[in-house]
């Protein structure tokens, strides 16, 4: 019987790892997992929501490192995970994406001999400002096992000198979930009981470089406020975006657009019917370039470059300048209907989970 530690920690990691839970608890003779949840994001909106929608167990551990500056967060985290390694002596710890929390127990996991192995590994945006740039360059140096979800991970990998038997391209979870929970995604009755309807683009925002500094976010509502003239818009807010309007003192511009729907965070399969029957979406997160890519919805993504470029060679994701007017010329060309069209990216079919245990199963670790 060999010993996996699955991690989590933020919003986006428990959709990653929901499909590969289940897969292993498959073959329940030849594996023993356990959910290791470091409390990174604790908000029941952030956290709790997603374990009941994608009915996950409640996790074995939970550390409750809660928020704080990346020095304090990543040793906290390291500190308590360390002693749950030690006690529990895992044959192989499985990470996610790039937040701090996958950095972290990397790092833990590896100067103890244990095998690591990194879901969504060789993405890489080539801007070392961004947290996560670190938090992925640091973990796919030490992991053994790099599971890529597109084919331009394998070639960053490569570059950078890791060698190839160590790379899988496995495809990308994250539509293994969404996949699984489109029925119920379909179902949801998120535009009924907020009084949206239909005719709407959806809004996310949380990166530092846009959020933590008054000028860039202003830039951006200033867009919204333009935008929102001419189409409803919808923003499930996250915390530290609500915080930062608070801080720089901008509520009142926000409460003052009409069509801004400012909602809070909402469960996994409501932000899914939100996207599929969004009109476009403006992001800047990660995984929301992938989702749109996959339901052929127009994504804007609010950052001078992506780690996701698969979704703007292939699907229907583009990049737009953190400029008022380039916002609104984006938003205004897909209103005239000149719409991006894409394709789904290979192995983005629903099968990662399945690709990613059949590798375990046919290897000593
Ligand atoms: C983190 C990840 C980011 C990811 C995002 C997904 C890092 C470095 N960043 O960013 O890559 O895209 O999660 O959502 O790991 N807060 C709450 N409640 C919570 C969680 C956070 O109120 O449950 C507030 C706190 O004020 C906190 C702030 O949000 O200080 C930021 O949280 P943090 O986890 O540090 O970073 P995120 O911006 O959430
Ligand atoms: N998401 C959600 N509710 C929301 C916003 C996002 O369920 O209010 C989901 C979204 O569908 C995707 C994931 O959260 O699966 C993306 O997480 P986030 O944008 O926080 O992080 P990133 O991908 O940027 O790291």
């Amino acid at each position: 019987m060999r010993k996996i530690h699955l991690i989590v920690g933020a919003r986006p990691n428990f959709m990653k790892m929901a499909p590969l839970y289940k897969e292993f608890a498959k073959y329940p003779g030849q594996f023993e997992v356990k959910l290791i949840h470091t409390g990174q994001h604790y908000d029941e909106r952030m956290s709790k929501f997603f374990f009941d929608d994608l009915k996950m167990p409640q996790p074995d551990e939970y550390l409750e490192v809660g928020s704080g500056t990346h020095g304090k967060q990543t040793a906290k985290i390291m500190e308590r995970y360390e002693k749950v390694i030690l006690e529990n002596k895992p044959d192989l710890v499985i990470v996610a994406g790039d937040v701090n929390s996958t950095a972290a127990c990397a790092i833990d996991a590896v100067k103890l001999h244990i095998p690591v192995a990194h879901l969504e590994a060789g993405l890489r945006s080539n801007n070392r400002n961004m947290p996560e740039e670190i938090n992925r360059i640091l973990t796919d140096a030490i992991s053994d096992y790099l599971l890529t979800p597109s084919i331009d991970g394998d070639e960053n990998l490569i570059k950078e000198g890791i060698p190839e038997e160590k790379i899988f391209f496995v495809g990308n979870i994250m539509i293994d979930s969404l996949i699984n929970h489109q029925q119920e995604a379909r179902n949801s009755k998120i535009l009924e009981i907020s009084g949206i309807e239909k005719n709407f683009a959806l809004i996310t925002l949380h990166r530092p470089s846009n959020v933590d500094n008054e000028k860039g976010l202003l830039t951006i509502l200033k867009a919204f406020q333009k935008i929102s003239k001419k189409i409803k818009l919808v923003f499930p807010i996250h915390p530290r975006t609500a915080k930062q309007i608070k801080n720089f003192e901008l509520q009142k511009m926000v409460d003052d657009m009409q069509n801004l729907f400012l909602i809070e965070p909402v469960g996994y399969f409501d932000f899914l019917k939100l996207q599929m029957e969004a009109k476009f979406i403006l992001t800047d997160s990660g995984g929301i370039q992938e989702e749109s890519t996959y339901f052929g919805v127009p994504c804007l993504t609010l950052r001078p470059q992506t780690e996701r470029p698969i979704t703007i060679w292939e699907g229907t994701n583009q990049l737009v300048k953190l400029r008022t007017a380039d916002i609104i010329r984006a938003a205004d060309q897909i209103l005239l209907g000149n719409i991006k069209k894409g394709k789904i990216p290979k192995f983005w079919d629903g099968k990662t989970a399945q690709r990613i245990v059949n590798i375990f199963l046919t290897r000593d670790f």
